[in-house]
């Protein structure tokens, strides 16, 4: 199946749903080559974070607004790669847009929007511009300057790069930097992350990485990388991760603590457990405890003290 037709399913599956699970699309990424997988990422996640500012564009040149909703997914995706992907050509947007749909009078009106899309002037409403909720921007500039405010949305709106967290138990950053320039693959520091690497051209797909394969590192965002660096930790702490997998915080967390002391790891179902038994495996992580539970319920049946408590409770998987 071709990349934009996987983007569109995985799109209108959050139309009708308003929710991504990683599993769906961690499913589609396993079967894309590198660039594809890029490609994909970059058009589900921008169409879902200017989807706003997207309707905008398109309401502009239809007559009537209410339109099926596989029909309106496929104009967010042409317009996103007209409007903000220049490795895209416009042919190549509007033509695999357009072949999306089966519909001969729906590929019609596709078709002629996306050949208007880019004559329409940008709106003026921050809002619709910068692609976030009216209520925080104002929340924001009650104590920010604009120029801060924008800073902050701008930034909001760039795709994450990859980034890697070294498994301080085996590695440190300059060995991982090593082995990933063993095969191929080019990559830096992170800013931010003392134990994080961004990864800027993958020499071969990261999964089969030896740094991934022999538990040297973990893909996990620099942003989520901080967070267990705030906790103080040391060997010999006891500490509860209440909504742990896939176990990115909880692997980290047991690292920073040399694997010593004792983690338990608790999530809902079996299945998200399972990833976090797997994570630490093959990390070498010895010291995680998991439990199938309702974290709301714990204290019920619980009885024991910790030394730290993380809640990383569920977000939009975005
Ligand atoms: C943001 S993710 C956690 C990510 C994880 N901390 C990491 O760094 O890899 C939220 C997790 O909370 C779990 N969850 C949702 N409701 C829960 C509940 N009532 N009790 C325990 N876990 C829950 C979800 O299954 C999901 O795995």
């Amino acid at each position: 199946m071709n990349v934009r037709a996987l983007a569109f399913r995985i799109l209108r599956k959050y139309e009708s749903e308003k929710f991504i699970s990683r599993e769906d699309v961690d499913d589609v990424l396993s079967v894309l080559e590198d660039r594809d997988r890029r490609f994909l990422k970059e058009l589900v996640w921008g169409v879902i974070r200017k989807e706003e500012l997207l309707d905008w564009y398109i309401d502009q040149l239809l007559k009537k607004r209410d339109i099926p909703p596989a029909v309106r997914v496929a104009l967010r995706m042409g317009a996103y790669q007209l409007l903000f992907m220049d490795s895209v050509p416009d042919y190549a947007a509007v033509n695999e847009t357009v072949k999306l749909l089966e519909n001969e009078n729906f590929k019609k009106l596709v078709n002629a929007v996306l050949r208007r899309i880019k004559d329409v002037p940008p709106p003026k409403e921050p809002h619709l511009l910068y692609s976030h909720p009216a209520w925080i921007i104002e929340y924001w500039s009650s104590f920010l300057p604009w120029e801060s405010v924008q800073r902050i949305m701008v930034w909001n709106q760039k795709p994450l790069p990859v980034t890697l967290r070294a498994n301080t138990l085996v590695v440190d950053r300059e060995e991982l930097l090593k082995t990933l320039e063993g095969e191929g693959t080019k990559a830096r520091p992170c800013e931010h992350s003392p134990i994080g690497v961004v990864v800027e051209k993958a020499g071969i797909p990261l999964q089969q990485s030896r740094a991934i394969k022999e538990g040297l590192a973990t893909v996990q965002g620099e942003p989520s990388q901080l967070v267990p660096l705030l906790f103080e930790l040391r060997p010999g702490l006891k500490v509860l991760d209440a909504c742990s997998s896939p176990g990115g915080k909880t692997t980290e967390i047991a690292e920073l603590m040399k694997n010593e002391g004792d983690i338990l790891a608790v999530d809902v179902s079996f299945e998200k457990v399972k990833k976090v038994q797997e994570n630490c495996q093959r990390l070498g992580i010895k010291i995680v405890r998991t439990l199938v539970a309702d974290a709301e319920r714990l204290s019920q049946f619980l009885n024991e003290e910790f030394d730290r408590i993380l809640l990383d409770v569920p977000c939009s998987a975005l």
